[in-house]
């Protein structure tokens, strides 16, 4: 059974508190927290007195998706702002081992996240460092848009390094997931599922929720 980790970046931001109460009430596992900086990728989301607003309301634990450059410089911050698994991109880290370090000092999960075009053999030297490691199945900077079919061979690499290296991490996979490739990609070997629009664009998020953990693996 995946933990289903719903994306807030697809609620409605001006009723934010009912939403992450809803969250409260589902069958989710995390709340998702995506940060986009308008660098890293081209989009802003929203930054750290939303994700400290989120916490102030969420029974779950905040997964924080850092889509920023220098991740680095903000790390204490999203811990104070309620971070309780922090995700940094490969590709924003020329020292991610220091990086992934830092934020197990400050208390939080480590979790690394690689885009469509990084290979998962790139995080081969980390793998025992992290409780985590995100696979983009879009790229990154919006909701909303195809999953890519290339994914489910990447989950299944990524399975067969962390078999190689005898170290154990939860594999996330974040974008475009929806009843159709779910269970796909549970078979492939995700742990954790990101949702946005498959949950909030639904007329039933409880119903989509408790869909992809408890319907899937049967
Ligand atoms: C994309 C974000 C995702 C996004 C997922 O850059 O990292 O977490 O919110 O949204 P959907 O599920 O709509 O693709
Ligand atoms: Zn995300």
């Amino acid at each position: 059974m995946p933990l289903i980790a719903p994306s807030i970046l697809a609620a409605d931001f001006a009723n934010l508190q009912r939403d992450v109460e809803m969250l409260n009430r589902s069958a989710a596992d995390y709340i998702h927290v995506d940060i986009m900086d308008g660098r890293f990728v081209p989009n802003i989301s929203f930054g750290l007195p939303v994700c400290a607003a989120v916490k102030r309301h969420a029974e779950k634990p905040l997964d924080v998706h850092l889509m920023i450059v220098e991740p680095d410089k903000y790390l204490e911050d999203f811990r104070k702002a309620g971070a309780d698994i922090i995700t940094v991109h490969f590709e924003t880290c020329p020292n991610l081992h220091r990086t992934l370090q830092h934020i197990k000092e400050l208390g939080a999960l480590a979790s690394v996240a690689i885009n469509p075009h990084t290979p998962v053999v790139f995080l081969s030297e980390v793998l025992g460092d992290v409780f985590q490691v995100l696979i983009m199945s879009v790229n990154p900077g919006f909701g909303g848009q195809n999953f890519i079919e290339n994914t489910y061979r990447k989950v299944r690499e990524l399975v067969e390094l962390r078999a190689d290296a005898g170290v154990s991490f939860d594999i996330e996979v974040d974008g475009g997931v929806n009843g159709q490739n779910a269970q796909l990609l549970v078979d492939a070997g995700a742990d954790v599922l990101v949702a946005g629009s498959f949950v909030f664009n639904s007329a039933d998020p409880l119903a989509i929720i408790s869909g992809l953990k408890n319907n899937l693996s049967s």
